[in-house]
């Protein structure tokens, strides 16, 4: 796709997108935002995070739909699931889930040439208080960055909302992962970062497709990535959570591209 063709690249090289476009990534958005919904029911104690991850490839399947992730440098999955300590890029595979566990499952899929890429929390068992806060906490950090998503505002004040949120509650922002542009594209500039200060950072604009996907900690923000170069994990093996939603910026706000289709998002949501 060649920038002079059509729309418009601020000078961040971000670009501005039609109002025809919206259409697009809504109809992406909605099919990542399903399999989210539809998936909830494949989560218990025992099952394994291959299982889920091939769940999912058959539903994009099934749409006619293609994964944006098998591929993607080198990497082999429908789906990132980050169990407990793990922040993201969780690798599925044969571990069995047990009581109690915590996971964010991350899809992005492309339909008719645009990505949607939307992520969200579950767990097997029983949910404890912590994670359930845990849990509370990131998915309204999010939402705290999602309102701060309008035109005249910066990305810095995403950014600053969702940290004076997250730390309000003493809990920690992650710093190493962030946010990013998308379109027809998986990833593009900008770099969303879910911490920053006021006024800072590109300024929104009408057309402008990106995601807002925090990453929170129960104990510090520091993270490290495992031995197989996708696995990134809490240093000081804390709670992990993680919520994710693809937006598009509107003349005074901002359309969500991922919402449940089903309304949920609580990890204990009965199907
Ligand atoms: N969906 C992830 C994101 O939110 C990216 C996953 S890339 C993969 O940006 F290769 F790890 F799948
Ligand atoms: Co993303
Ligand atoms: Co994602």
């Amino acid at each position: 796709m060649n920038n002079t063709h059509d729309g418009r690249m601020t000078r961040e090289g971000i670009r501005i997108h039609e109002a025809a476009d919206f259409a697009g990534m809504r109809k992406a958005g909605a099919l990542a935002a399903r399999i989210l919904d539809d998936v909830a029911a494949h989560v218990f104690v025992g099952q394994t995070t291959a299982a889920l991850d091939d769940f999912i490839r058959t539903e994009v399947e099934k749409a006619g739909a293609v994964s944006a992730t098998i591929g993607y440098k080198g990497y082999q999955h429908a789906s990132c699931i980050s169990v407990n300590h793990v922040v993201c890029h969780g690798i599925p595979g044969d571990k069995t889930l047990k009581d109690g566990d915590i996971l964010n499952i991350d899809v992005t899929v492309i339909v008719d040439g645009w990505f949607g890429d939307t992520s969200r929390m579950y767990v097997a068992g029983k949910l404890s208080r912590k994670a359930e806060r845990l849990i509370q906490v990131t998915h309204d950090a999010l939402f705290k960055g999602i309102e701060a998503a309008k035109p005249g505002n910066t990305f810095g004040d995403i950014g600053h909302a969702i940290q004076t949120y997250v730390e309000a509650n003493r809990m920690s922002v992650v710093r190493d992962f962030c946010g990013h542009g998308l379109g027809r594209v998986f990833h593009a500039p900008p770099n969303v970062l879910h911490y920053g200060r006021p006024g800072t950072g590109p300024r929104l604009e009408e057309g402008m497709f990106f995601t807002i996907e925090p990453m929170v900690n129960l104990g510090r923000p520091e993270t490290k990535v495992l031995a197989d170069d996708w696995t990134a994990v809490t240093r000081d093996k804390s709670l992990s959570a993680q919520f994710e939603h693809s937006i598009g910026i509107t003349y005074d706000g901002c359309e969500v591209f991922t919402p449940s289709p089903a309304g949920r998002f609580h990890p204990t949501y009965d199907t």
